[in-house]
């Protein structure tokens, strides 16, 4: 394969339908690597064995500060999961996933693809999706209708998940309340900004050299808090639905369904025109997400949170590291 390829331009007529079943499932892992992640670290690594996939979070792409609990870490390895399996059904491959088959807590999860599997209803109509979604950034707009939010919530099947359509405008202005804390505490801690910067230093997070070299200088020798904070409280408040995923118990294992469930309705979103930007602060830091889960009245563990509206486009893929780079 050649690495200067972009992996969004990955084509379903590029399957490799006549050749060994490792280089088809080598394909799958090629929409995989499109996933969303926090920072857009790509947490993820794979290792082939003939029909089946081995799925690791990778160590040295955890984010230590943003993150501490590893909570991204697990769902953003889901998103990958999800994305694999989303491929898988659309080439006609069974699929049986054991979740942490080992010690070993990097090792999320081991997949067995086989021939002769059919299109679920929850992941069947995802798979133009894969190569169109991203995390839109701006304002949304407008109302999304209750057959829409009757359509996400059928598509969280995992009975140890649950989630939340948060529409009322008090319960998000307290969420947008809840952000700014959280944007202010964050970017007042230097190792905040360090590995913040680190991040969009090395392109992650932004499109161009220029831009991202602008966002390190910036963020890393700026006191951004207070800008950054009034600009997501707005975008939280403006956003006609702010969407909660959560679990009844938080382990390693719910963390990676609800990266999958996200990714789920991330894709679902993108057939429907609507757009999704997750906002983590609020969950990065505890007593802030004690009261979160005390607003909204929930029970158990709040595991991830996203704003869903109308937008206009947003510039379009962030990069991807080449497939190579993450198999094993
Ligand atoms: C677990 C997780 C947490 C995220 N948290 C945030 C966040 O707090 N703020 C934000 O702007 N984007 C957040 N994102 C979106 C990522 O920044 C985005 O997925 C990544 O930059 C890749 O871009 P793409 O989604 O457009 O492909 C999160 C994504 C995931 C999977």
């Amino acid at each position: 394969m050649d690495d200067d390829t972009d992996p969004w331009t990955v084509s379903a007529a590029a399957f490799p339908g006549d050749g060994p079943r490792e280089a088809q499932v080598e394909f799958l892992l090629r929409y995989a690597i499109l996933a969303p992640s926090s920072h857009n670290s790509q947490p993820w690594r794979f290792s082939i064995d003939e029909g089946s996939v081995d799925v690791y979070a990778d160590e040295a792409r955890w984010l230590p500060v943003a993150d501490a609990d590893r909570r991204e870490w697990y769902v953003s390895v889901g998103c990958a999961l999800e994305n694999l399996l989303v491929a898988a059904e659309r080439f006609g491959f069974e699929h049986d996933v054991t979740y942490f088959p080992s010690d070993d807590e990097s090792h999320v999860a081991h997949v067995v693809l086989s021939p002769g599997g059919s299109r679920s209803p929850h992941r069947g109509g995802l798979f133009d999706a894969l190569t169109a979604r991203s995390t839109n950034h701006g304002p949304y707009y407008g109302s999304v209708s209750t057959e829409t939010l009757d359509a996400f919530e059928s598509a969280v099947t995992d009975p140890d998940l649950w989630v939340r359509f948060v529409e009322a405008t008090e319960t998000r202005e307290r969420i947008g309340s809840l952000i700014t804390h959280a944007d202010r505490r964050q970017f007042e801690d230097p190792e905040y900004r360090r590995e913040l910067g680190e991040w969009i230093g090395n392109g992650a997070l932004a499109t161009s050299w220029v831009k991202a070299k602008l966002g390190q200088l910036a963020v890393t020798h700026l006191d951004l808090g207070d800008r950054q904070a009034a600009t997501d409280s707005v975008l939280v408040e403006s956003a006609p639905v702010v969407v909660v995923l959560g679990a009844d118990a938080d382990t390693p294992s719910a963390r990676v369904r609800v990266g999958q469930t996200f990714e789920r309705l991330a894709l679902l979103a993108t057939t429907e025109g609507l757009s999704v930007h997750p906002m983590s602060q609020v969950l990065e830091l505890p007593d802030l997400r004690a009261e979160l889960t005390e607003t909204l009245d929930v029970e158990g563990s709040v595991l991830h949170l996203f704003r869903l509206g109308y937008a206009d486009p947003d510039g379009g893929h962030s990069s991807r590291r080449p497939l190579p780079a993450v198999l094993d």
